[in-house]
């Protein structure tokens, strides 16, 4: 929450209570619950819609509007020659501020933005880094003899591939043709009609990933040409733009292997007393889940240096 609201330039957002709160918006404008209204039908439309726009109502008036508004401010000591653009903060609200792209002298539009950063960085990484953990402990607890792989990073960097490509935070993707489609595998999609593209079925095509396409193993190696973890980022123009972040430029040095080889340096392990905890939705092809919690202890035995 602290990065997204820093990459964006949300001012106040100081505490752990303060994040919470972010958050709580965030969950209240009901991304999982929309997703999984587009996924399944649309039986609750108007209660979901009326307490996301209430939601995202909150979000303007005590984080967007404050937070722009100094941003502003700081334009305008800029315009006065009190301050100089070096000292602006390198952040979306700055960029807002400054009309750099013309779509968003329309604060409709600037908003949107800004609240598609917060949810694209958000819960996809926390509910990945959950994922990844609980991969490698039940990796490690099959192949005792990988556990000091726990800090190599080509490994990890496996690791994370495998586990965005079978657990993509991504359940389906939602397109609306605008005109009359024919797809390569010969499916035609009409103009206006939905078309769904579920993630958890093309991460899992043999004809790419093998016939243990199934199975999680980090040492897989992918056919030229093929991203390793699938779909998981999506793919053209819309392509996740937080890739730098959570993979790195080199791959190997991105927030996930950054933080997975921390984890293993100070000696993580399952929590015995405390099992962790997933919300699970629909069936097969339509299946969703997500990690509610996933408890860890920190024993000096199990420490990697
Ligand atoms: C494991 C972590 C992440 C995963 C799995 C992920 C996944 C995705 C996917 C699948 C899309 C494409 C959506 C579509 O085509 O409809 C997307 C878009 C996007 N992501 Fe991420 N993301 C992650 C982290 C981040 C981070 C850390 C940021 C920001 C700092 C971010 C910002 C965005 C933005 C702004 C878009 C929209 C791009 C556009 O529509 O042009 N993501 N992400």
């Amino acid at each position: 929450v602290a990065l997204a609201a820093a990459l964006i330039g949300l001012e106040g957002v100081d505490s752990d209570q303060k994040a919470d709160e972010l958050f709580g918006i965030f969950n209240r404008i009901g991304i999982r619950e929309t997703f999984l209204e587009a996924l399944h039908g649309f039986d609750d439309a108007d209660n979901v819609i009326a307490r996301g726009l209430e939601a995202k109502q909150q979000f303007v008036d005590h984080y967007y509007r404050p937070s722009l508004a100094a941003h502003r401010r700081l334009l305008d000591e800029v315009g006065a020659g009190h301050l100089t653009e070096e000292d602006l903060p390198h952040d979306i609200l700055t960029m807002v501020a400054a009309h750099a792209d013309p779509d968003w002298v329309d604060d409709g539009v600037a908003v949107k933005e800004v609240m598609m950063v917060f949810s694209g960085a958000v819960r996809t990484s926390a509910d990945a880094m959950a994922s990844v953990v609980d991969e490698l402990l039940r990796w490690f607890d099959a192949h005792p003899d990988d556990h000091a792989m726990g800090i190599d990073p080509n490994f990890l960097l496996g690791a994370v591939n495998e586990t965005l490509r079978l657990h993509p935070v991504h359940v389906a993707f939602l397109r609306r043709a605008r005109e009359d489609v024919l797809l390569s595998g010969g499916t035609r999609v009409g103009a206006g009609q939905l078309a769904v593209l579920r993630t958890p079925v093309a991460n899992r095509d043999r004809s790419v990933f093998g016939e243990n396409a199934d199975l999680f193993d980090p040492r897989r190696q992918v056919p030229p040409g093929q991203y390793s973890y699938g779909l998981a980022f999506g793919s053209g123009p819309h392509m996740c733009y937080g890739i730098p972040i959570v993979l790195g430029s080199e791959g190997i040095d991105g927030s996930l292997v950054h933080t997975l080889q921390m984890l293993f340096r100070a000696g993580l392990e399952r929590d015995p007393e405390r099992p962790p905890d997933k919300y699970r939705a629909g069936e097969d092809a339509r299946r969703y889940e997500s990690w509610v919690s996933y408890p860890v202890r920190f024993r000096p035995q199990a420490k990697l240096a």
